[in-house]
C-alpha cells in the first residue's frame, strides 16, 4: 500500500527500513515512553522484517529527501467483531514539530475509514506524553478516559516498577472527517 500528501509517502514497512528505524529506536529520548527496544544491527534487521511481514506498519518518508522518518501502527484490536483499530506512533526526534506525524497518522486512518469499514479508532498514551496526546486531538480524536497507573515500561534503581497512568483517546467512524481531496492522492499496490 501507498499513501500520499503534500509532504509524504506513506507506504507499506519494508525489511530495508530497518537503518533509518535505528536511527531512532535507539534514542532513548525518543523511547522514553514505549521502553527500551534492542537496536543493534540484526535486532533492528529482524524488527524491521516483522513490520513488514505484520502488515500494520506504515512507513513514513518525506517526499523531499526519500529519508524514512517515523513510522505509524494501525492494527486491528479483538475481538473483530467491534471493528475496531489502534493506532500508534514513533518519529524520529530530528523530524518532531513540523506536523509530519499528524499529516501521516490523519492519512492512515482516512484510508481505513474508507477501505476497511472501521467503526472505532483508538489510542493510548501516558499521561505525561503531552505530544502524544496533543496529536490526537489535532487529528480529532477524543479523550475519552484515564486509567491510573495502567502503564509500565521503567523500573526504579531497586527494580520495581514505575507506573504511568494512561490516557484513551477515540474517535468514531460517524465523527471522521475523511479528507474529500485525499482520495486523489491514494495509489494501491498489493
Ligand atoms: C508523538 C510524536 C510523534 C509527536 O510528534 P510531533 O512532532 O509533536 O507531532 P507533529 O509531527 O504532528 O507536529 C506537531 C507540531 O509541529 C508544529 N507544526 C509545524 N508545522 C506544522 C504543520 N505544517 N502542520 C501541523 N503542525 C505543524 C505544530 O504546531 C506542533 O508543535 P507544538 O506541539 O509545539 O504545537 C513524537 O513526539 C514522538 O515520536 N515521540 C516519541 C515516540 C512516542 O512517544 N510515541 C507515542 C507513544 S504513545
Amino acid at each position: 500500500m501507498r499513501l500520499e500528501t503534500d509532504r509524504l509517502i506513506v507506504r507499506t514497512f519494508r525489511p530495508d527500513d530497518w537503518q533509518d528505524l535505528k536511527v531512532y529506536i535507539s534514542r532513548p529520548e525518543v523511547m522514553w515512553y514505549e521502553g527500551e527496544w534492542e537496536s543493534s544491527d540484526d535486532a533492528c534487521r529482524r524488527r524491521a522484517q516483522a513490520f513488514a511481514d505484520s502488515g500494520a506498519f506504515w512507513a513514513v518518508e518525506l517526499k523531499q529527501t526519500g529519508r524514512m522518518i517515523g513510522h505509524v501502527y494501525f492494527g486491528q484490536t479483538q475481538p473483530e467483531a467491534f471493528r475496531t483499530w489502534m493506532l500508534g506512533y514513533i518519529f524520529n526526534n530530528e523530524y518532531h514539530g513540523y506536523g509530519y506525524a499528524t499529516e501521516a497518522c490523519r492519512e492512515v486512518l482516512n484510508d481505513g475509514f474508507r477501505r476497511l469499514g472501521i467503526h472505532r479508532v483508538c489510542a493510548k498514551c501516558a499521561l505525561q506524553n503531552k505530544p502524544s496526546w496533543r496529536l490526537m486531538e489535532r487529528l480529532g480524536m477524543r479523550r475519552e478516559g484515564l486509567s491510573p497507573k495502567a502503564a509500565t515500561f521503567r523500573q526504579t534503581e531497586k527494580g520495581q516498577p514505575i507506573w504511568w497512568d494512561e490516557l484513551t483517546y477515540g474517535v468514531l467512524e460517524e465523527e471522521w472527517p475523511v479528507q474529500a481531496d485525499s482520495a486523489s492522492k491514494r495509489t494501491s499496490r498489493p
